[in-house]
């Protein structure tokens, strides 16, 4: 059995205060909410910078992709990458610009997933989606502009060459047809067939029964083809941006082999949790807190964690895979030592997807 380390209080071990994290007070151990505020100023003030575009880009333009971009998210994968750079010995500094190119490619992921072709969304991060906000064209545009501007971000602010074109062939390869894209033409493939064919739900599990011999086998088997289609869903449309923020995070700061598949294996378990963590919040949570409508999945045929499995189950899946997630960041326990402050900031993440509201 793996042994998980779990930070303590602080270096006494003195037990901490309760803190709010994504809409949740946890207990927090000593100079983690410090340090994730830092990372989050860092990042607010370099995704400004670096959009302050020249007038060659219309102002309709440069607006709506700071309105998508700069608006309340979490931040959560810039806040990967810095604690994956610091696991691996580097600085907040180090992984700015692949912070701001991960934050890019993920909201424009977000503005073209809440347009009417998709996801038909009027509401993220608590406002207007860009489409409500401009329109149609402009938010298409907007996502055009922060997919392409991320790559600009990468080339022009890395300064080694070699570091910089490794950063692109992992955050292009995770963003394209084999990865994120990919992930999400399944998810809105099966939506829009479910929508539009009564028993189409039906028939996927057939397929799946195979040469099963009773109904009970049967049942097992349509569930357990359907859970691995979704697993494959959930790894490519929110896994590989959550596994190139680690590893973009991991290769600024030249980290070695091993550590980059380190931190692959636990980016994995990571982005399983937060995408089944995300299912959750859109059958159970509460439309202000989460900052986007809630009840959609279901209504648009969604294949999720919840519609195949129900709440408690997906709530045991979503314990077992945190709890996954954790050993799998063992390796970081042995190298930075469990008190160290990223550590400690990244363990608390783990946690906070358990537990999230928002
Ligand atoms: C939402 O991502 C879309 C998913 C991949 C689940 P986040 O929950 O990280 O969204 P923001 O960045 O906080 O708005
Ligand atoms: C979208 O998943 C994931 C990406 C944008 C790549 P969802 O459609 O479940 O995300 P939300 O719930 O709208 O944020
Ligand atoms: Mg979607
Ligand atoms: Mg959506
Ligand atoms: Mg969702």
């Amino acid at each position: 059995m793996t042994t998980v380390r779990t930070p303590g209080g602080d270096k006494n071990g003195s037990p901490t205060g309760a803190a709010p994290i994504w809409g949740v007070s946890q207990i927090a151990p000593a100079g983690v909410m410090e340090h994730l505020a830092e990372i989050r100023e860092s990042v607010d003030r370099a995704l400004d910078e670096y959009t302050r575009f020249s007038c060659d880009s219309p102002s309709r333009l440069t607006n709506a992709v700071r309105y998508s971009l700069l608006s309340s998210g979490k931040r959560l994968r810039p806040t990967l990458a810095t604690l994956a750079c610091e696991l691996c010995g580097g600085n907040v500094g180090d992984a700015i610009p692949a912070c701001v190119a991960l934050e890019s490619v993920h909201v424009y992921s977000l503005i073209h997933d809440d347009l009417p072709a998709m996801d038909d969304d009027d509401l993220r991060r608590g406002v207007p989606t860009c489409h409500k906000q401009f329109d149609e064209a402009t938010a298409i545009l907007a996502g055009d502009a922060l997919l392409t501007f991320a790559f600009e971000a990468l080339t022009a602010h890395i300064s080694d060459p070699v570091t910089a074109s490794r950063c692109v062939l992992m955050l292009s390869r995770a963003a394209g047809p084999q990865g994120m894209v990919g992930g999400q033409t399944d998810d809105v493939v099966w939506g829009e067939v479910m929508r539009n064919l009564p028993g189409a739900f039906d028939l996927a599990g057939e397929l799946f029964r195979g040469g099963a011999r009773n109904m009970e086998e049967g049942a097992a088997a349509s569930t357990a083809g359907l859970f691995n289609f979704l697993t494959r869903i959930h790894r490519r449309k929110t896994g590989s941006l959550i596994i190139a923020s680690l590893q973009l995070g991991g290769l600024v700061a030249h980290a070695s082999e091993e550590s980059l598949a380190a931190l692959e294996e636990f980016g994995r378990h990571f982005g399983q949790a937060f995408q089944i963590s995300d299912d959750l919040l859109d059958a159970l949570g509460d439309e202000a807190t989460v900052g986007k409508r809630v009840g959609k999945d279901e209504e648009a045929g969604k294949l999720t964690y919840v519609s195949l499995l129900g709440i408690e189950r997906t709530k045991r899946a979503l314990d077992e895979t945190v709890a996954k997630a954790k050993a799998a960041l063992e390796p970081f326990a042995e190298s930075c030592g469990v008190q160290s402050t990223a550590y400690r900031t990244i363990h608390f993440l783990v946690d906070g997807v358990a537990r999230r509201e928002r």
